[in-house]
């Protein structure tokens, strides 16, 4: 019988893992409360398997691996870590580590590692201290080689997964990484719909847009175990019913651990017909960080939503005191988009105006009501308290940290072409580009709206002013961007 010592410095997990190693097979398992513990009981009852944890107080777990390999080089040691540190498990494997298993534990994924590491040990026990080592060695180094290139591309995904910039084009993405790492030629990408359809992402794939029933399928089975399936050669396929060529592995994509959103469906293996458990682990593992991901981006949303939700309230309370600015924001917004699209913008810069368009005058906030509502032209130190708006509006937004392109739309949105606005006086492209966009956007309708000193101009006048300030007050290429609009065009908006 083998034996099994789990180093954990938390309790519970310690506890579990050591039953779920009992329960695995047939090992018997131990349990040490840190990493000098852990040292201390393989040097003093020797064991044959390490289970350890890499955080822990004193002696960590890489250092941990490293004292035991002094011992026995043969020693396995898997290292323990939480979804979220998937990275920091294979850097440890990179660094002599057999293998990983991740919290929550799953006992198929705790069996599986048992097995392997310890035939592996087995292998390497029965080789006498002077007997022909190179060969096994040889071939465990050639598996080893193997995992480390899967580890590799791992990684690499592992980084792309970071940088995507969203959850669609995560999804989009993943089909293609699927391919890669699991060397397949067909993955495909089913999402459960809100009517209880399935239906595939992949538009113009081959297999052009699937839609599914879910109700009664492998897939509804699948969801309420969590796990994965493989159908063999043979089996009729769930997507069209023909039987299977090769084996197909269908994985559910989940979110928040217990969500359901879709399945992975990944079949026609370039080498084999067959899935080995190592590339089940694999794709298992990147779906993992795929489902982090998702997860994140699901928090990220509902705070940058909740922030925008309080930044429009802020803006309400504004337009609530100074009923003749009502609606002049949502306004702006949509003519500067209207420009964006006509510019070409990126997405980014649209996004900016968006959030930052609505928000561009949050600065009057700490503009005292009195100025702020005078119902009559404003004297000059009038006039320059309403001139700190963009700065005050620009410092409200500032602590919020992630929003670059809108404080600078905020701070700038009163900048003029030839440098003689405010606050900063910068000219020309020094002033960004969707402020000089705002610039041309919020005069127009300001021009355009009734105020209670004078009434507004119209649509032509206002047009004329723009042309004549074009080069001056606004960026020539922005204000011709703008005729070219619905709203610049005098085309009645719809009211959504
Ligand atoms: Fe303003």
């Amino acid at each position: 019988m083998q034996r099994v010592l789990v180093v954990d410095d938390e309790e519970v997990v310690r506890d579990v893992l050591t039953e779920m190693v009992k329960t695995a097979g047939d090992f018997e398992a131990a349990s040490a409360v840190d990493g000098d513990d852990g040292l201390r009981k393989v040097r003093e009852e020797g064991y044959d398997i390490i289970f350890t944890d890499l955080k822990m107080p004193g002696l960590n777990g890489l250092q941990l691996m490293e004292q035991i390999h002094e011992i026995d080089p043969t020693i396995p040691v898997v290292v323990v870590t939480a979804h979220s540190h998937i990275d920091t498990a294979l850097s440890a494997m990179r660094e002599g580590a057999s293998d990983f298993i991740t919290k929550p534990f799953n006992l198929k994924d705790i069996r599986y590692v048992l097995d392997r590491v310890s035939r592996e040990r087995e292998i390497l026990k029965t080789i006498p201290e002077d007997g022909d080592k190179s060969r096994v060695v040889k071939t465990l180094n050639s598996a080893l080689f193997r995992k480390l290139d899967e580890i590799n591309s791992l990684l690499t995904l592992n980084l792309e997964i970071d940088e995507m910039p969203d959850t669609e084009t995560l999804m989009e993405r993943l089909p293609t990484m699927m391919e890669r790492l699991m060397r397949a030629r067909r993955v495909l990408v089913l999402m459960i719909r809100e009517d209880g359809y399935l239906v595939s992402r992949s538009n113009g794939a081959a297999d052009g847009r699937m839609v599914l029933p879910f109700s009664g399928s492998v897939f509804e089975s699948l969801r309420s175990d969590r796990d994965y399936l493989i159908l063999d050669v043979d089996e009729p396929s769930p997507l069209d019913g023909k039987p299977l060529k090769a084996q197909m592995l269908i994985l559910p994509v989940m979110v928040g651990g217990t969500e359901v959103l879709g399945y992975l469906v990944i079949t026609d293996k370039v080498e084999s017909y067959h899935f080995s458990e190592e590339e089940v682990k694999l794709a298992r593992t990147l779906l993992r960080k795929v489902s982090m991901r998702l997860e994140n981006n699901a928090l990220y949303e509902v705070t940058y939503n909740n922030l925008i939700n309080t930044l429009k309230s802020l803006v309400l309370t504004i337009e609530a005191r100074d009923a003749y600015t009502k609606k002049h924001s949502e306004r702006v917004t949509r003519i500067a988009l209207q420009i964006a699209d006509e510019m070409n913008c990126t997405q980014e810069e649209k996004d900016a105006i968006r959030f930052g368009g609505y928000l561009h005058d949050i600065g009057k906030i700490g503009v005292k009501d009195m100025i702020l509502l005078k119902p009559a032209r404003l004297t000059d130190s009038e006039f320059e308290e309403i001139k700190k708006h963009p700065v005050i509006g620009y410092n409200i937004v500032s602590p919020l940290g992630s929003f670059p392109l809108e404080k600078l739309l905020i701070r700038h949105h009163h900048e003029r072409f030839d440098g003689s606005g405010y606050p900063d006086g910068i000219a020309g492209e020094e002033i960004p580009l969707i402020a000089r966009i705002l610039a041309v956007a919020d005069t127009y309708d300001s021009m355009t709206s009734t105020r209670p000193y004078r009434k507004g101009l119209s649509h032509d006048v206002a047009i004329e002013e723009i042309k004549r300030c074009a080069g001056s007050q606004f960026d020539p290429e922005v204000a011709g961007a703008f005729l070219q609009t619905p709203a610049g065009k005098g085309e009645k908006e719809d009211e959504h």
